[in-house]
């Protein structure tokens, strides 16, 4: 599958999604992404690909779809802050190395937000890491621990424009901090290769 198939893909999925349940949305750009994420030509684009920096996000498609699809490139030992996606529904995968992924539960106890580690899994080509609204489901870091780059593949139904940052506070619970999101290179499609794929 090609970048302009996943695009079309997420497109046709956010306009049927009134009729989908959240696991059927799931299910449908986990198919694509598996199809896109184990391509050998995908894969040898984001190995050769040169970030600007050491943690570069490249939006794939039109800033102003109503969804989103992102490449996101990670020097070794780069890594997120625990941060949520604005509630919307969505898929990570990873074209090029490894990276891990810890999902967050939170909780608000007065002025205090706590977060309670829930599961760990490492997004792999082929192994897909979901977003969903619910709590346990929406918040997560991600990070390469690995000595050469990651590239993952992020996938959001609904286009995140603005989203929350959690940091660590003295006592061990967590404050908020709203971030807009923001790219640092602009593909518009045109960047990755298409057509017929490997
Ligand atoms: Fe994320």
């Amino acid at each position: 599958m090609d970048v302009t198939a996943l695009i079309e893909t997420v497109s046709r999925t956010k306009s049927q999604a009134g009729e989908l349940t959240p696991q059927q949305i799931i299910d449908r750009l986990s198919h694509a992404l598996t199809e896109f994420t184990t391509s050998a030509r995908n894969q040898d684009f984001a190995a050769a690909y040169q970030p600007s920096g050491n943690y570069t996000r490249l939006l794939l498609n039109s800033p102003d779809d109503p969804y989103q699809v992102v490449l996101v490139f990670w020097a070794p030992g780069m890594g997120s802050p625990i941060h949520d996606h604005a509630d919307t529904i969505g898929a990570v995968s990873a074209l090029a190395g490894e990276t891990k992924e810890i999902k967050y539960g939170v909780r608000t106890v007065g002025e205090a937000v706590e977060l309670t580690e829930v599961s760990k899994f490492t997004i792999a080509p082929g192994r897909i890491a979901p977003i969903l609204p619910e709590n346990d489901q929406q918040l997560h870091l991600m990070v390469n621990e690995a000595p050469h780059w990651a590239a993952t593949v992020h996938v959001y139904l609904t286009a995140i424009h603005r989203y929350r940052q959690y940091e660590a506070v003295p006592g061990g619970a967590f404050r908020t901090a709203e971030t807009s999101l923001w790219f640092d290179e602009y593909a518009v499609g045109r960047t990755m290769p298409t057509g017929a794929s490997s």
